[in-house]
């Protein structure tokens, strides 16, 4: 019976499934490896000219070149030649078409006639209409994983994935200090992550909001060997960093239940004290019965039920000590 209801639910979702395929292929084409080079390296008949030539004539990028050169990429000069590792052209592509003609005259003239004069700027990288992982492939060029150690699992991470790249976090012209500060991760991740944001909004959440708990506390964005793209090798190690306490192991275990702590927590935020995914009594109720106040109690005497559990079971993520009968009840 149930076998044939799932036969006939799959025939009838084959369709849509195979439509979800089919846009998935069309909306990832698989791009020829020159098309990807032209993306990543700009017009492949231009030259590089240098951040000299290409800014000398007119001065309307004077803020960008300010901050750049005073940020940890751009005072990166080669001890060799002295040139600067990285310049404008590193990024956006070479630039001798877009600045072909333009000189310090022809821009005064401009300027006298009331004209901004405009290099060819579509010679450049397309940066904000290429598929994104195009865009990362920028970056990546330098940033690989052995020099930038953060970027390991990167490829396999579900940023990667989802076509987000590494300019839609970094702003690269945003000001000299392009240091990620933790207190800056609130809003770059919120741009994208509504749903956070309300669950930190619950009456009970991690301190996230008030800025004293950070998002990249618990989730690398750059990918991580973990489901959710935790900074740990797994849930437990991620929450135990904060909260050791609750690590274990205990003489008396609460059986396997801590090693997922989302048995009864919402890690972000939730309606119930404590961060539970279900207020007590009822978060016990769905493993265990509930016992009455008096033990020798009858069906008859209608002892009342106990409902605040963890009054008396305090020690409820595991304890050392035993319970009067000898047993772990977590009740010291
Ligand atoms: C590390 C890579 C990188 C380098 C180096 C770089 N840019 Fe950019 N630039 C970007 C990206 C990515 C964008 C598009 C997204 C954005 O605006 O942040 C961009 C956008 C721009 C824009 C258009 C948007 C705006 O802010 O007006 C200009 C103009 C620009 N860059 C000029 C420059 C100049 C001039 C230099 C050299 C001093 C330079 N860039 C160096 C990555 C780079
Ligand atoms: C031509 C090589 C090159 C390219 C291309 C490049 N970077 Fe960098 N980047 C560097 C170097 C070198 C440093 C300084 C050393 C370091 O921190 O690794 C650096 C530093 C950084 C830093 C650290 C800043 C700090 O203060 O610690 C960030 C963030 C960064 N780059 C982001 C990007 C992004 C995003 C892109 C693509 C839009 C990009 N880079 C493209 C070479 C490059
Ligand atoms: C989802 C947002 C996001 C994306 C996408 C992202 N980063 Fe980051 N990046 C961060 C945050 C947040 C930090 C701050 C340090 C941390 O907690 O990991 C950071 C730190 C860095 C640093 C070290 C400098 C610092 O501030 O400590 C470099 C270098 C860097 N990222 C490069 C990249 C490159 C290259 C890519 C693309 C391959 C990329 N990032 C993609 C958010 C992002
Ligand atoms: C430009 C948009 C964008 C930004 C900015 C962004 N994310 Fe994401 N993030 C995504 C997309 C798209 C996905 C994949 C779809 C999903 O799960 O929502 C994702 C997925 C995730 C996931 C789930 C991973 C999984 O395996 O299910 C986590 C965790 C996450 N992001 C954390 C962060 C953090 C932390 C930041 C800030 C440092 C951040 N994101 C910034 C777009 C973004
Ligand atoms: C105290 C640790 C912690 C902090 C801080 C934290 N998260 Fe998470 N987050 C988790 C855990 C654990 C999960 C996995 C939850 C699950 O599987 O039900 C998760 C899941 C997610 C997911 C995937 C949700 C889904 O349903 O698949 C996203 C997106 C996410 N977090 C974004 C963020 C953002 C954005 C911030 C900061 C505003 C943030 N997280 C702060 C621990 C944290
Ligand atoms: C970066 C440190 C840090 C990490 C990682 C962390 N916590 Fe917390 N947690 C705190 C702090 C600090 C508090 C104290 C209350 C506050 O200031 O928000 C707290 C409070 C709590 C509370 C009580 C909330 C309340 O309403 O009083 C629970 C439950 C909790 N954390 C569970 C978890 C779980 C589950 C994880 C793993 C997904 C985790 N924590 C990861 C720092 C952390
Ligand atoms: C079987 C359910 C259960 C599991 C599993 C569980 N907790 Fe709890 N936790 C609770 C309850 C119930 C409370 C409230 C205790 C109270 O009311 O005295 C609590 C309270 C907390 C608190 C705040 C009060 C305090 O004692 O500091 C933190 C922090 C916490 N838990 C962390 C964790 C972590 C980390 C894990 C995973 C290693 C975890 N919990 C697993 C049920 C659980
Ligand atoms: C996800 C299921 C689950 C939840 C939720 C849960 N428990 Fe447990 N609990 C167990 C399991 C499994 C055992 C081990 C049972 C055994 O060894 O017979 C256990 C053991 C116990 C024991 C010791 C029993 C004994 O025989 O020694 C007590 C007391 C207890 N739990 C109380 C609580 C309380 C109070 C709550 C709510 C705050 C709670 N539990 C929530 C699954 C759960
Ligand atoms: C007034 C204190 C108190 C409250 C409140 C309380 N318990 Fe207990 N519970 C105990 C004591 C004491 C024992 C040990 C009884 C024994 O060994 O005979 C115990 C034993 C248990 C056991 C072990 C099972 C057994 O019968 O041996 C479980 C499971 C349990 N309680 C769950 C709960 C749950 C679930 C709640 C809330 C609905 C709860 N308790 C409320 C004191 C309490």
């Amino acid at each position: 019976m149930v076998l044939a209801k799932r036969i006939i639910l799959l025939c009838a979702l084959l369709p849509v499934i195979l439509t979800a395929c089919e846009s998935l292929r069309a909306s990832k084409p698989i791009i020829p490896l020159r098309e990807y080079e032209r993306m990543i390296a700009g017009r492949l008949d231009a030259n590089y000219v240098g951040t000299q030539n290409c800014l000398s004539a007119c001065h309307y990028h004077d803020r960008i070149k300010q901050d750049f050169d005073a940020s940890t990429m751009g005072v990166q000069m080669s001890k060799k030649s002295g040139m600067p590792l990285v310049n404008c052209e590193s990024c956006h592509g070479p630039g001798s078409l877009a600045i072909e003609g333009i000189t310090p005259e022809k821009v005064e003239e401009d300027a006298k006639a009331g004209k901004r004069t405009e290099c060819n700027y579509k010679t450049f990288i397309d940066i904000n209409n290429i598929p994104a992982q195009a865009k990362s492939l920028i970056c990546l060029k330098c940033h690989t994983a052995n020099a930038t150690f953060n970027l390991h699992n990167w490829n396999a991470g579900s940023h990667s994935v989802n076509d987000v790249a590494c300019s839609d976090c970094h702003r690269i012209h945003a000001g000299p200090d392009l240091k990620v500060k933790p207190r800056d991760t609130l809003d770059m991740c919120y741009k994208c992550h509504q749903e956070a944001k309300a669950e930190f909004s619950l009456p009970s959440h991690h301190a996230v909001p008030e800025k004293r708990i950070f998002c990249t506390d618990c989730h690398d964005p750059h990918g991580s060997l973990t489901e959710k793209l935790l900074r740990k090798a797994t849930l437990k190690d991620t929450c135990v960093q904060c909260h050791s306490d609750k690590e274990g192991p205990f003489v008396f275990e609460h059986a396997d239940n801590n090693d997922d702590c989302r048995n009864c927590h919402s890690p972000h935020g939730s309606p119930n004290n404590n961060l539970l995914t279900v207020p007590v009594p009822f978060l016990c109720l769905q493993c265990h019965s509930g016992h009455r106040t008096d033990s020798k109690a009858t069906k008859e005497s209608k002892a009342a039920f106990y409902t605040r559990c963890t009054d008396c079971h305090s020690q409820i993520h595991g304890s050392d000590l035993p319970s009067a009968d000898g047993t772990g009840r977590f009740i010291q």
